[in-house]
């Protein structure tokens, strides 16, 4: 039996409630009626990505006193928002990369070494990887080929001879002075910057020198990158990278490598306003000629190729750039597919999501066609009995199971807005269910439009359900993605 006291207190809320509180399905206004958020945030910060490149020096090289056949690094960052760093691109994300073995490929001369008797130079480019000594009793094209396919991201040799070397010389096991040098990129020979000149011996022997030096580039290198699981290639390559709203921030990377760049919009911290990364872009930057890095940029917005319109700045020259977006499991995770109405109009389901009340509850969870609620669009999810006619809490769920993959992990992630009656927000809540288990208990009390997320693990076929609301303790939400992560 409730006491007289909470008795009084809840006559007075419902009087407070129906005196003041016009329901969302009256078309009521929301008691904070704030800004609308805007979700457009930066656009991409192509100076700040051109001004870092002319910084990084990613161009190498196998060094002189570099032991041959050091297993290939895996792939680097240089730089982290206009920050030169040194580190990999598993210490960022936590997450193990997988070892690709190439089968044999073809392969064309890029260019080729000069004459024997004169002096030559080897690459200093980017994306360099190992080396190798190949046997030099002849000019070892076909070794050094082959050592390319078996070193992962090779798609271009250097082989030439390093000269007055006493390691090559007289130390490593391989008594070769021909040097194999493999690199995650083609490279020309504008490029042939080392010209030795070391001087490892003491006088009169002679320092350092290269001779032909020729580059071979591997023809699989022109196919198509494979697409991470959980994206879509959106556009690319082309000669213009994205100048589009929803920029979170760049990463260089030592190669073109897409797997890190997905593996780095996956583990990149959401933005608070705009929400978790969705799309990436991944371009070469090209000055005079030669590659000089790799850009990662990332976005809480999906572009396109209509964006992407940068072309370069200065010197700098934009290659080889794709857009890929995140692939959302939910169907219409922004709600815009309800277009029943011109301005407003609210359903208990329709194609892609159901509400469900409980049973003598009345439209206890519902999708709104109204600009003036939702996060973004028009389209939004209220839970919560939409005429206030009970207080009931609601369930909103998928219409269809979800194409999950058993056993992968997968990134839930929403905006949650409690303000709609103010003080009367006391009580909203909502549970967020994986499968029937509840996995978080929300209790926003007032609040505007806030980001969660949540990693589930699937089993297939799985069930979520977003149960909550008890009005006039409304929750909306809008802007469900359900990604890869
Ligand atoms: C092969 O390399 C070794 C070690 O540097 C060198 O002594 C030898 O002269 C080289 N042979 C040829 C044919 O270049």
């Amino acid at each position: 039996m409730p006491s007289i006291h909470r008795l009084a207190v809840l006559t007075t809320l419902a009087i407070f409630a129906e005196a003041i509180i016009v329901p969302p399905a009256s078309q009521g206004v929301p008691d904070l009626n704030t800004q609308p958020v805007d979700l457009n945030g930066a656009t991409t910060d192509i100076t700040g990505i051109v001004s870092t490149a002319s910084l990084v020096d990613q161009k190498s090289g196998p060094s002189l006193r570099e032991p041959p056949n050091l297993p290939s690094p895996e792939t680097a960052i240089t730089a982290i928002d206009n920050t030169l760093v040194k580190t990999t691109v598993t210490s960022v994300t936590n997450t193990r990369r997988s070892l690709v073995k190439r089968s044999p490929s073809d392969y064309v001369q890029v260019f080729e070494g000069k004459q024997k008797a004169s002096r030559d130079g080897s690459i200093e480019g980017t994306g360099y990887l190992t080396y190798t000594l190949v046997d030099n009793s002849t000019y070892n094209v076909d070794q050094c080929l082959d050592f390319c396919d078996h070193t992962k991201d090779c798609v271009f040799v250097n082989i030439y001879y390093e000269l007055n070397n006493p390691l090559l010389d007289w130390i490593f096991s391989e008594k070769s002075n021909l040097k194999c040098a493999a690199y995650a990129d083609v490279h020309y020979s504008a490029e042939k910057t080392n010209i030795g000149g070391q001087q490892l011996e003491e006088l009169p022997h002679d320092s350092t020198y290269i001779q032909r030096s020729s580059g071979y580039a591997s023809l699989t290198n022109v196919a198509e990158p494979e697409i991470p699981d959980g994206y879509e290639l959106v556009f690319g390559p082309t000669d213009g990278a994205n100048n589009a709203p929803g920029y979170m921030g760049f990463v260089f990377l030592d190669r073109y490598d897409v797997q890190a760049c997905a593996d780095l919009c996956n583990s990149r911290d959401a933005d608070s306003i705009g929400g978790g990364c969705q799309y990436f872009n991944i371009w070469r930057a090209v000055v005079n000629g030669s590659p000089v890095t790799y850009t990662c940029a990332m976005y809480y917005i999906v572009a396109d190729e209509s964006t992407a319109v940068n072309w370069g700045q200065g010197d700098l020259k934009v290659t080889q750039s794709r857009g890929y977006a995140r692939q959302n499991l939910l169907p219409d995770g922004g709600f815009e597919g309800y277009d029943e109405c011109p301005v407003f109009c609210f359903t208990s389901g329709y194609e892609f999501w159901k509400g469900i009340s409980p049973a003598f509850g009345h439209q206890d969870a519902t999708i709104f066609h109204y600009t003036q609620y939702a996060h973004n669009g028009h389209g939004v999810a209220l839970l919560g009995s939409a005429d206030g006619r009970d207080n009931f809490p609601g369930s909103l769920t998928p219409s269809q199971l979800l194409q999950t993959q058993p056993g992968k992990r997968y990134s839930l992630q929403f905006f949650l807005s409690s303000d709609f009656s103010g003080m009367l927000e006391q009580a909203a809540f909502v549970d967020v269910m994986w499968n029937g288990e509840i996995i978080d208990t929300i209790k926003p009390g007032v609040q505007h439009w806030k980001f969660y997320s949540y990693d589930l693990t699937a089993k297939g076929n799985d069930v979520l359900q977003l149960h909550g609301g008890k009005a006039p303790s409304w929750v909306f939400l809008d802007d469900m993605n359900l990604f890869l992560a």
